[in-house]
């Protein structure tokens, strides 16, 4: 089964390495993972004030729509001084408002980090996860992708990444990622049928 996957880019930038790696995971996972780009660079400065606002800038109400219609999350995104880049943070607090409303509760998620540098946006992922720990999403554990020496020899005229250790990890990475929300959303299923049947059966002990 395809699961619907908004995937979310912490890079602005045009030529951005970790957008080419995200449309790498969607080229590779097509048939399972139906991918789409939330784009979160027109999102206004996250204010508490909008949450008492009768009505919603546009941006976040159509980004709030994407994420809420999604079975799950790929964050791919760059490390900015050790951390997670303001323009994801702040789709991420957006996300989580107003509060009781988060677009983020209970969607399984994953993390992918792409760095020129050798330690692969570590700092950056962790930050993430700390949020979706925060947020209540479960957040895959393995394989971890903290992808270093990326750079714009790692990818073809196509835009993807070649053949090699890096795509070799991603393409692991996808497969476990479906897994993953297939997981967590068929035990969901199971779970409230049981609660269903449990109902049903209290109900007619009562008749
Ligand atoms: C403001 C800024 C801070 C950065 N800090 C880090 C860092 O902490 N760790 C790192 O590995 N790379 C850092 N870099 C380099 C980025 O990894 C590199 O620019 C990368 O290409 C950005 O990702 P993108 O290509 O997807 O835009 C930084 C770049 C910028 C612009």
């Amino acid at each position: 089964m395809a699961y619907k996957i908004a995937i979310i880019v912490g890079s602005l930038r045009e030529a951005s390495l970790n957008r080419r790696v995200a449309r790498s995971i969607c080229a590779l996972r097509g048939d399972n993972l139906d991918c789409s780009m939330v784009e979160i660079g027109d999102l206004p400065l996250y204010n508490q004030d909008y949450d008492a606002l009768p009505s919603q800038p546009e941006a976040y109400v159509r980004f709030r729509d994407q994420v809420r219609a999604a079975d799950g999350i790929l964050f791919v995104s760059p490390e900015y001084n050790r951390g997670v880049p303001g323009v994801l943070k702040n789709a991420i607090d957006v996300g989580s408002r107003p509060y009781g409303q988060s677009v983020w509760d209970r969607k399984p998620a994953a993390i992918v980090t792409a760095s020129p540098g050798s330690i692969g946006g570590f700092g950056s992922n962790h930050q993430i996860r700390q949020a979706c720990v925060f947020l209540n999403m479960p957040v895959m554990q393995q394989p971890e992708a903290y992808l270093g020496h990326v750079t714009d020899d790692s990818f073809d005229e196509s835009g993807c990444l070649k053949d090699g250790p890096l795509k070799d990890l991603v393409t692991k990475l996808a497969f476990a990622f479906h897994d993953w929300v297939e997981m967590i959303l068929r035990l969901r299923r199971m779970l409230a049928e049981d609660a269903a049947h449990a109902e049903l059966a209290k109900e007619s002990e009562h008749a």
